[in-house]
């Protein structure tokens, strides 16, 4: 038998790694993966499906193939039945509709999120030169909790984040947005996290989860981790006390900015 291509594996592996931590209860979360046609060796592509036209053009995503996960399918399930759990789509030469082409078994369909997945694609593939591949949304239990007490801006969020450890500016120095609470799998929740994603990697959806996009599986899981433990040590933190007895200052974090080379924006520096 073939070998599975590595881009799968490595997909594969996110998905169980993800459901290892919490974070994919029942069917929650989904991840996209934007594939070179190269690495898509081994792989059995059926040209026979039908176009599924998307609400929204995107141009840039032209002939693009995505690894993507099943709606209502198991994180859980992607190692043992992947043609079941995942599939992979192909994008037309107009950016106007996809095909399944490969997976999604017995009647499977890509993520219900699939709106909010493509529209961050295509910003991050865009204001990064094509480096972003990933886009992953995942139901970390802590920084949801944070959602149902902390004020929903975006300032409030990450300098809470920054000063539970230096992690946390490091992996997201443009910070991270925030958004409340709406219908999932929506074109308007796709729209408002595309807006936040030209000008951050993560962002929250209140009462609901994360969105985060990056170039690496590594880097792409690590934020998710980086995010959820940070709101780990905040709801400890307020856990014990609703005040704070210290905490890095302003000019801690721009001394670890010159330090590491980060550009922090000022309005997370009050
Ligand atoms: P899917 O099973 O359709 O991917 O939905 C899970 C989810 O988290 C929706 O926000
Ligand atoms: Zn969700």
């Amino acid at each position: 038998m073939m070998r599975q291509p590595e881009c799968l594996e490595k997909f594969i592996r996110m998905c169980s790694d993800g459901w290892l931590q919490g974070w994919h209860e029942n069917h929650g979360g989904n991840l996209t993966y934007r594939a070179k046609k190269e690495e898509l060796y081994g792989l059995e592509l059926d040209g026979g499906r039908e176009w599924i036209p998307l609400e929204k053009k995107l141009g840039n995503l032209a002939g693009d193939y995505f690894l993507v996960t099943g709606s209502g399918k198991s994180m859980r399930n992607a190692q043992l039945y992947p043609e079941d759990a995942l599939g992979l789509i192909e994008i037309n030469d107009e950016g106007s509709a996809y095909r399944m082409v490969w997976g999604f078994a017995d009647g499977g369909k890509p993520t219900s999120e699939l709106p909010a997945h493509l529209m961050c694609q295509s910003v991050k593939k865009e204001t990064t030169d094509g480096k972003y591949r990933f886009v992953y949304h995942a139901h970390p239990a802590n920084i949801i909790a944070l959602s149902f007490v902390l004020p929903l801006k975006d300032e409030i969020f990450t300098r809470e984040l920054w000063e539970m450890e230096p992690e946390c500016a490091m992996v997201f120095p443009a910070g991270l947005g925030v958004l409340p609470w709406m219908v999932p799998g929506t074109e308007k929740i796709a729209e408002l996290t595309c807006e936040k994603m030209k000008e951050y990697d993560v962002v929250l959806w209140a009462q609901h989860g994360v969105f985060a996009a990056g170039d690496t599986f590594d880097n792409t899981f690590g934020l998710m981790n980086t995010v959820e433990k940070g709101g780990e040590i905040l709801v400890k933190v307020l856990s014990m006390s609703p005040v704070k007895r210290q905490a890095p200052s302003v000019q801690d974090f721009k001394d670890m900015a010159r330090v590491f080379d980060l550009k922090l924006p000022d309005k997370f520096l009050f």
